[in-house]
C-alpha cells in the first residue's frame, strides 16, 4: 500500500484512554458462530441493539481497525464478507448471519422477498479490496493472506463492472441512494425524489427492485432513479488500486485510472473544483456540496492542482467544512446543512470519523498538517467525552445517535500508538 499517514502525535489527547475504550467497543460488537446451513462467520456489528447485522463497508472498516490490535479478527472478518456472497462476485450491502431481520424492518430492506432473506440484493462501497491489502500488510504472521482471495475478489470487480456500468463509461451506478453508505445525504434528492431513503416512498423503490428481481440493467434502462455517485467510485478505484499491488498485475491500474480519469472528466465541476455525482439517464450534476464532492482527495493520482484546490477552497474553508470538529458530511454553507440529530436521518451535516479517516492522509501528504491534527483531535476529544459514538455536532462535538459505534474506533489509528500488535 501507498503509505497512509493518519496519525500525528497527539500530546493534547489521551491516546491511552482512548485505545482502551475503542478496544472494548471492538470486542463488545464482536459475534462469531455458525450458520443454520453451516457457513462459519466472525465479524463486528456496528454498533447493537440499532445496528446488529453485517453491514459491508462497515466491516471493511472495523477490519482495518482490528488490524491495529487483532490482526486474526480483521482477516476473518474479512473472510466473512467474502463469505457473504455469490460465486458470481456479487457481495450484499448488508448481511443477516446470526439474526434475522427484525419484523418491522425487514419489509425494508432491499432483500429478494419481504421476510427470510439471509442478505439484501444491493451493494456497498466496495472497499474490500482495499481493506484485504491493508490487513495483508499487518498479517506477517500469516503471509498466504495476501493472495489467497485474488480469484473472488477479481469476480467481485468483475461483478460491479459488467452490473453496474451499463453505459460502459468507467463509473458504477447506484440503485437506492443507501448503496453508497451515505442513506439520507441531500444530494439523492435531486434523483430519488419522494423515494429518497428516509421518505415513506422508499418503500416503493424497494418493492420494485423486487419485481425487477433486482436487475440493476432492468432497473436503470426503466427508470430514471440511479446515480452515478463519487464516493462509491472513489472507493472502486481505492480497492482497483489495491488489486494491482496485491497482484502484481498492471492491468489492474488501467482499471483504477479509468475510473479517476472518468471522475476528472464527468464529474468535475470547474467552476467550484468540486466532484458531483451524475443523476439518472440524462446524467445530471448534482451540484450539492457534501463530503462525497471531496472524496477523490482520498485518490493520490489525481492532479495535485485538483486535490489542492479540494482542501483550500472547501475543506480548510470556516464556512464550508473548517468545522470546529471533524469534517462536517454537508458543507456547512448547504440549505440542508443540519448539524445536530435529525430523527433517523444520517449524512446530512454531522462529522463521521470514517470520513475523516480517509481525507486526513491526504491533507498530510498535501502537507496541511496543522489542519489534519485539528480534525483529529477534535474528533478524539470528542470520542474521550461522550464515547465512539456514530457521528459528532460538527460544531460543538457533542456525540450523536449510536454508542459504541465500531468504525469510530479508526480514531485509534488516527491518535497513534498502538500498545502492542497480534499478528
Ligand atoms: C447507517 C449509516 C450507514 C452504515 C449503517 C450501519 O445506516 O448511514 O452508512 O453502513 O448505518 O452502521
Amino acid at each position: 500500500m501507498a503509505a497512509i499517514r493518519v496519525s500525528a502525535p497527539a500530546e493534547a489527547v489521551d491516546a491511552a484512554a482512548l485505545w482502551t475504550a475503542g478496544e472494548a467497543v471492538l470486542r463488545g460488537n464482536w459475534r462469531e458462530g455458525t450458520r443454520g446451513d453451516g457457513v462459519p462467520f466472525a465479524y463486528t456489528c456496528p454498533a447493537p441493539p440499532r445496528y446488529r447485522h453485517m453491514w459491508h463497508w462497515d466491516s471493511c472498516f472495523h477490519a482495518i481497525a482490528w488490524r491495529l490490535t487483532d490482526a486474526a479478527r480483521a482477516r476473518a472478518e474479512l473472510r466473512t464478507v467474502l463469505r457473504s456472497g455469490r460465486s458470481d462476485g456479487f457481495l450484499p450491502h448488508t448481511v443477516f448471519w446470526d439474526a434475522p431481520a427484525g419484523w418491522r424492518r425487514a419489509p425494508l430492506y432491499a432483500t429478494r422477498g419481504v421476510f427470510g432473506d439471509r442478505c439484501t440484493e444491493t451493494i456497498g462501497p466496495p472497499l474490500l479490496a482495499f481493506a484485504w491489502e491493508l490487513v495483508a500488510d499487518a498479517s506477517p504472521g500469516d503471509p498466504g493472506f495476501r493472495g489467497e482471495a485474488l480469484g473472488e475478489l477479481a469476480t467481485h470487480m468483475a461483478w460491479l463492472e459488467h452490473h453496474r456500468d451499463p453505459d460502459g463509461d468507467g463509473l458504477l451506478s447506484i440503485v437506492v441512494p443507501d448503496e453508497s453508505g451515505l442513506d439520507d445525504s441531500p444530494k439523492y434528492e435531486p434523483a430519488f425524489g419522494r423515494l429518497t431513503h428516509d421518505r415513506v416512498g422508499y418503500a416503493l423503490l424497494v418493492e420494485r427492485g423486487r419485481r425487477a428481481r433486482w436487475d440493476s440493467h432492468a432497473l436503470i434502462a426503466r427508470h430514471d432513479h440511479h446515480v452515478e455517485d463519487v464516493w462509491l467510485n472513489v472507493a472502486f478505484a481505492l480497492s482497483l488500486h489495491a488489486m494491482a499491488r496485491l497482484s502484481g498485475d498492471a492491468s489492474w491500474t488501467l482499471r483504477a485510472t479509468r475510473v479517476e480519469q472518468a471522475l476528472l472528466d464527468r464529474c468535475l465541476d470547474e467552476r467550484t473544483g468540486l466532484f458531483f455525482d451524475l443523476a439518472g439517464r440524462h446524467e445530471r450534476p448534482v451540484r450539492i456540496s457534501t463530503w462525497s464532492a471531496l472524496s477523490p482527495l482520498a485518490l493520490p493520482a489525481l492532479p495535485e492542482r485538483v486535490r489542492r484546490r479540494l482542501v483550500e477552497q472547501h475543506l480548510l474553508d470556516q464556512r464550508r467544512y473548517g468545522a470546529p470538529v471533524g469534517i462536517p458530511s454537508v458543507s456547512m454553507e448547504e440549505p440542508s446543512f443540519n448539524p445536530g440529530w435529525d430523527r433517523f436521518r444520517t449524512w446530512r451535516g454531522p462529522s463521521w470519523v470514517n470520513t475523516a479517516w480517509l481525507l486526513v492522509p491526504a491533507m498530510r501528504e498535501l502537507g496541511y498538517e496543522q489542519a489534519a491534527d485539528r480534525v483529529v483531535s477534535s474528533l478524539a476529544t470528542a470520542a474521550l467525552r461522550d464515547g465512539f459514538r456514530e457521528y459528532y455536532q460538527p460544531l460543538t462535538g457533542q456525540g450523536l445517535a449510536a454508542r459504541g459505534f465500531g468504525w469510530s474506533t479508526l480514531l485509534l489509528e488516527m491518535v497513534g500508538g498502538p500498545p502492542g500488535i497480534r499478528h
